[in-house]
């Protein structure tokens, strides 16, 4: 298997994602690497990817691969669970530059944070692939590892109502379960999560340590980049949906997103 390692110099970063959830990755990149260009592909028209079948989803994230590889970027990351569970493997056979998904750092922050009882919440796709669970086992074989799908969330966090009343009654069934069976360490395995992080800690409380792995795969990024200066580019693409996206995005990043292009794949 080919395996690139280092981000090709000067070239933007490409981050997809089914739709705005991939923000939360984009948004960390962009703290850790502010002067870096980025261009963020949201693949609007298809959204949700977690309810697909995973040969689909593969299909979906090549497609995105191969699109962002032809705008030229040095290095890839995967900001979707259910499409890094399905196609990490095969994209990183394709790919002749770094390819970087979401589950492997998300993983190794709960066996660092859990005293041995982790819940993951994700998409069918992501849950059903049992990556978490393998990832977590692979790091620490002792940590219990109690998945459950949340699938409302992603339609939450696109409509742009994570923080309502609906959001916060939609939590507590997703999560009482989890907190039955005495999980310590909470993962938001889906990136669309995050932006519901408010009212998912407002339900899990202080005693629940959460995991986000935007914030972890931020930093693997940056492990692997060559710093540069200058003006850094942000540019995004989107497969439909083109000003409900600039709405949602600009209030998730709290300013208004600059370039923005509709894209076919
Ligand atoms: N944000 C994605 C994930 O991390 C996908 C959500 C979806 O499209 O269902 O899994």
């Amino acid at each position: 298997m080919r395996r690139a390692t280092a981000a090709r110099a000067n070239s933007p970063i490409g981050v997809f994602d089914s739709g705005v959830g991939g923000l939360t990755v984009f948004r960390e990149i962009a703290r850790a690497l502010p002067h870096q260009s980025l261009i963020y592909l949201g693949d609007s028209a298809r959204v949700p990817y977690g309810t697909k079948s995973p040969k689909i989803v593969e299909r979906y994230a090549l497609q995105a691969a191969d699109h962002l590889v032809q705008r030229g970027i040095g290095m890839l990351v995967v900001a979707c669970n259910t499409a890094t569970s399905a196609a990490l493997p095969a994209l990183q056979e394709r790919l002749s530059i770094p390819v970087i998904g979401v589950i492997e750092p998300g993983a190794r922050a709960a066996t660092e944070r859990t005293k041995g009882r982790v819940g993951v919440i994700a998409t069918e796709g992501t849950v059903n692939s049992k990556a978490y669970t393998r990832a977590i086992k692979k790091i620490k074989p002792s940590v219990e590892v109690i998945e459950s799908a949340a699938p409302l969330f992603v339609a939450l966090a696109e409509e742009g109502w994570a923080n309502t009343h609906v959001a916060r009654e939609v939590a507590e069934v997703y999560l009482e379960p989890l907190l039955d069976a005495g999980i310590d360490t909470l993962v938001l395995g889906c990136t669309h999560y995050p932006i519901l992080r408010g009212t998912i800690e407002h339900v899990v409380g202080d005693a629940v340590a959460i995991v986000d792995s935007a914030e972890t795969t931020a930093a693997c990024v940056r492990s692997m980049t060559l710093e540069t200066d200058g003006e850094p580019q942000h540019l995004f693409l989107v497969t439909d949906a083109a000003e409900r996206f600039r709405r949602i995005a600009s209030e998730f990043l709290e300013q208004e997103i600059g370039e923005l292009e509709l894209v076919a794949l």
